[in-house]
């Protein structure tokens, strides 16, 4: 309705006429549910068959229950993922600085999807330019549609998004910050971010100026072994103490549990441990110098986060 790019798609309600779609469309395709459906809803397919397939779960098999009763086939995109945060108070939109993050569990993206393993901030790939394209051609769009909707918003705008060959396009928003795209980003953040929350609250954002550490900060998550799939929780976490002093380093703590004066672990993604530096490269050592002083037992962690940025200067 606003002209705010995504990749191309259609909408069916009936699996033979979503079947007849796909058959026109050269694959790969993807096939999504367009209700909530834990995360799973969404089928990358390289094939015919896989599309046929994939509608059939959703759509004939029910897979996901009522989630599936409408379904989207998308045109499939590549590129680079990136993460744009924004403040809004409806009117005016202030960006956060860029962040990217590493959503496959293991090195070299490979692995089921997580929540992410990783994050960096800035993202090379968000330059000046493709900052004012996403800002004039998604964000500022964005805000201005829900408010014309008489559903004005106020907060923190995440779009993620897909840097095609053909500029930006939205693959996602959602209400809230990103984790782990956070945690590297408020540690370049120099402004008192209550001031921020209630500029947003009074509406008085456009009186807001954001100012950055020009340095880059990496966060290595610690997660438990088995995630994103099922995980024991209850492990010692040891060495918090040793890295709670060290320079331009913060533990941010997802899944713990204090008990009896002993942190143990209680969640998937356990800890963020982010540091900054001069640099990417710097900021990734700084982040693995703390990551290598703390373990429980089944610790696991992605040990290329940040490489991806790195090979891109
Ligand atoms: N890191 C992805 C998200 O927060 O949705």
């Amino acid at each position: 309705k606003y002209n705010i790019p995504t990749a191309g798609y259609k909408v069916f309600t009936n699996a033979d006429e979503a079947k007849d779609y796909a058959e026109k469309h050269h694959p790969p395709l993807v096939v999504k549910a367009d209700g909530l459906a834990a995360g799973k809803g969404v089928f990358i397919c390289p094939s015919m068959d896989e599309a046929f397939l994939a509608i059939d779960i959703i759509m004939n098999q029910k897979a996901f229950g009522e989630a599936g009763d409408r379904i989207i086939i998308e045109e499939f995109l590549s590129g680079e993922e990136a993460s744009f945060l924004a403040f809004t108070d409806g009117e005016d939109v202030l960006p956060l600085a860029s962040a990217q993050d590493h959503k496959r569990v293991y090195e070299n993206d490979e692995g089921p999807n997580t929540g992410g393993m990783g994050a960096y901030s800035p993202a090379p790939i968000i330059t000046p330019s493709m900052q004012k394209k996403v800002m004039n051609e998604i964000m500022i769009p964005t805000v201005n549609a829900m408010k014309s909707e008489g559903r004005t918003f106020k907060g923190v705008l995440y779009a993620g998004l897909m840097i095609a060959k053909n500029g930006p396009k939205v693959l996602e928003f959602n209400a809230r910050f990103g984790d782990p795209e956070t945690q590297p980003i408020l540690m370049r953040m120099r402004t008192d971010i209550v001031d921020v929350f209630t500029a947003v609250i009074e509406g008085r954002l456009k009186d807001i100026k954001l100012e950055w550490d020009k340095r880059t900060a990496v966060c290595v998550v610690m997660a438990s072994e088995g995630y994103p799939g099922d995980y024991e929780k209850g492990k010692a976490i040891t060495g918090l103490e040793e890295v709670k002093d060290m320079k331009d380093v913060v533990v941010f703590h997802a899944g713990t549990i204090l008990e009896d004066g002993k942190f143990l672990t209680n969640g998937g993604r356990v800890l963020g441990v982010t540091a900054i530096g001069q640099g990417i490269k710097r900021a990734i050592k700084n982040a693995y110098k703390a990551v290598e002083k703390i373990d429980w037992d089944g610790v696991h962690y992605r040990k290329d986060i940040g490489a991806k940025a790195a090979r891109s200067r």
